[in-house]
């Protein structure tokens, strides 16, 4: 039996991203409480990263702990995938030794190459198309802080990235519309937003993608692997800044989230980023509350393959 994936949000269905996320919510109360249930115990987790990390990494290896699990982390440089392995290779073995494998890859096709020929769960820890992972964290933080998102209107001002491609698949899934302002030539990937169909509106203008909005979100203009174009696109995005005026047109109570990493001063002003809608830091917290959930839910469905 193959192993269930979590590669973007489409691979678990909207009831099981529901109840994931109230998971996440019970699981974050009991770590405040210090709880100690640690179904994970004598599980291993290998974490293979292409890119840096600051959330991902830490957020991945505190959650494994906390469960009762360890993790090894590997870089390709201390691998052989840099000296030629296969990616199919490195999946057979590795899958072999350990109950799940975390990914961040600079190609989204590398996970999906490793994910057919391995035996346990593949998480996508941020590829070029896809960030689920963080799109866990943002909707728990929406839901703690406003109810539910279904029905609710969110703005995504800045680049068709990989983050806004896990908004787009987010608005389906959550039952959301998304309306998305870039620049054009920044638009996200057509095939994306078509998959999401009327949850999705795309604009060039940022005014119009804000009006109204229950919740504003922006990202980096230049994402890892893009710093030769920074000073193109720091041109190119101009006028896409989320800033008071911005949030101004949106709805009196809308929040502003970021994945982080964030660059004060081009995609968000720092009164806003710092001000009293913005709810960043929980969006990271909740990195880690959200992915125990997925962590559970992904190694029990192994576990109930299995029997
Ligand atoms: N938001 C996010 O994924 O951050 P890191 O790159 O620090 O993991
Ligand atoms: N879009 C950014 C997200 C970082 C978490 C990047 O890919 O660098």
């Amino acid at each position: 039996m193959n192993p269930r994936h979590f590669l973007t949000l489409f691979d678990l269905a909207p009831e099981d991203l529901q109840r994931l996320l109230a998971r996440a919510i019970e699981l974050k109360t009991r770590f405040q409480y210090g709880g100690s249930r640690m179904p994970l115990a004598g599980q291993t987790m290998a974490m293979i990263f292409e890119k840096s990390s600051t959330r991902t990494r830490v957020s991945f290896e505190a959650g494994m702990a906390q469960l009762g699990g360890s993790s090894v982390f590997l870089s390709p440089r201390d691998t052989h995938l840099d000296r030629g392995e296969p990616v199919e290779d490195t999946a057979r073995v590795l899958s072999r030794m350990v109950e799940v494998i975390v990914i961040r890859a600079n190609q989204h096709t590398m996970v999906e190459r490793f994910a057919a020929h391995s035996r346990v769960p593949v998480i996508n820890a941020l590829t070029d198309l896809h960030h689920p992972c963080q799109l866990l964290a943002d909707i728990q933080t929406y839901i703690e802080h406003r109810g539910e998102i279904a029905g609710r209107a969110a703005a995504w001002i800045g680049d068709g990235n990989n983050v806004c491609h896990s908004w787009i698949q987010a608005a389906r899934q959550f039952g959301f519309k998304l309306r998305i302002a870039t620049p054009k030539g920044y638009e996200p990937n057509a095939a994306i937003v078509q998959a999401s169909g009327t949850h999705v509106t795309l604009a060039t203008d940022p005014a119009e993608a804000a009006r109204d909005a229950d919740l504003v979100v922006t990202d980096t203009w230049a994402s890892m692997g893009q710093e030769a174009e920074k000073t193109e696109r720091l041109k190119a995005f101009e006028g896409f800044q989320v800033n008071p005026a911005l949030m101004r047109l949106a709805r009196r109570d809308a929040l502003f989230m970021h994945c982080l990493p964030a660059y004060r001063g081009q995609e968000v002003a720092a009164e806003v980023i710092d001000g009293p809608q913005s709810v960043v830091w929980d969006e990271a917290e909740n990195r880690l509350h959200a992915q125990k959930a997925l962590l559970e839910f992904l190694l029990a469905e192994k576990q109930n393959r299995q029997d």
